[in-house]
């Protein structure tokens, strides 16, 4: 039995099935739409969440299975105290797979050791976040048509965006993948990222707060939210919040096959006015993380589709 707690769970071979298999579901989704027929999802999601819990149901439900979903901790048993592992146990008799968000790290981990079905982290506090990184890999493939020899710049609250520790896990993996890291000083990206990470596999980064001054060199902008729910005091939210807003004035210093990247929900990062630019990719990222998630959901249940 297989789960999914962080990107390295998962080989580079395996991932580049996982981009086969959502590529052939976004071609012929006839030939998957009985794939989980009789097979059931549970959602439980303890802490807020659009994307991520929406579109793991609509996978299943497009797989043939059906979903069980808690969608607020105040609703379940975890309100009366009931422990991580027990609510794993438990739900390990009504369903089939489970998708876990929670905001205690290591979280979903307690559930996989617990379960007796496959669990995927669907977020764990500051920590991971693997299958947005399948939904950012796949949207860099389709718009880049490869993973590695990229110059990716990631820009904003680097130290509590699980987004970021995920992808940069992943990315690390391909060959000539060089990182650009912006943010202010008290979001930047966690030590322990850059020595397991980074140090480990020689891979070249440079940090700065200047984002116009490197956004010229960069295939790939990465933004991300201000992290608000992480924050110990508000004072310092509000004055790290709005530090980084990407405008159209901006960005006519990027390249023009630039591929700007959101993992969503945005506050003020990225001025509504660039939706239209042909570089916006993040809600191709939002439909590309449902394709994706399909395809784990159908490897990780070994039900035979996966290419
Ligand atoms: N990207 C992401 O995890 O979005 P949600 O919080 O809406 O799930």
């Amino acid at each position: 039995m297989r789960h999914l707690i962080e990107i390295g769970d998962l080989s580079v071979g395996e991932i580049d099935a996982l981009i086969r298999t959502a590529q052939d579901i976004i071609g012929v989704p006839e030939r998957y739409a009985d794939a989980c027929r009789g097979k059931k999802l549970a959602t439980l999601f303890f802490e807020p969440s659009t994307r991520t819990r929406l579109s793991f149901e609509a996978a299943m439900y497009e797989l043939g299975g059906n979903v069980l979903s808690v969608s607020d901790a105040g609703t379940s048993s975890a309100a009366k105290g009931e422990s991580v592992a027990d609510t794993a146990k438990t739900v390990s008799c009504y369903a089939d797979i489970i998708a876990m968000r929670h905001p205690k790290e290591g979280a979903p981990m307690v559930a996989a050791m617990n379960a007796s079905v496959p669990v995927i982290n669907a977020g764990d506090g500051g920590h991971n976040h693997p299958t947005q990184t399948l939904a950012d890999l796949f949207t860099i493939w389709r718009e880049k048509g490869r993973l590695g020899e990229l110059t990716v710049g990631f820009c904003g609250d680097l130290k509590f965006g699980r987004t970021v520790h995920s992808l940069i896990s992943a990315l690390s993996r391909y060959e000539g993948v060089r990182f650009v890291l912006v943010s202010p000083e008290e979001l930047k990206l966690p030590s322990y990222v850059k020595k397991d990470v980074l140090a480990r596999g020689g891979i070249p980064y440079e940090q700065t707060t200047d984002l116009e001054a490197v956004l010229p060199t960069l295939d790939v902008l990465y933004m991300t939210r201000v992290q608000r729910e992480r924050f110990f005091n508000e004072e310092d939210y509000l004055r790290l919040k709005d530090r980084y807003i990407l405008t159209p004035d901006k960005l006519r210093g990027a390249r023009q096959d630039l591929s700007v990247m959101h993992p969503l929900p945005r506050v003020n990062e990225i001025s509504v006015a660039i939706d239209a630019d042909p570089r916006a990719c993040y809600f191709k990222q939002v439909l590309n993380g449902k394709f994706m998630r399909m395809a784990l959901i159908l490897m990780l249940l070994e039900v035979g589709y996966v290419h």
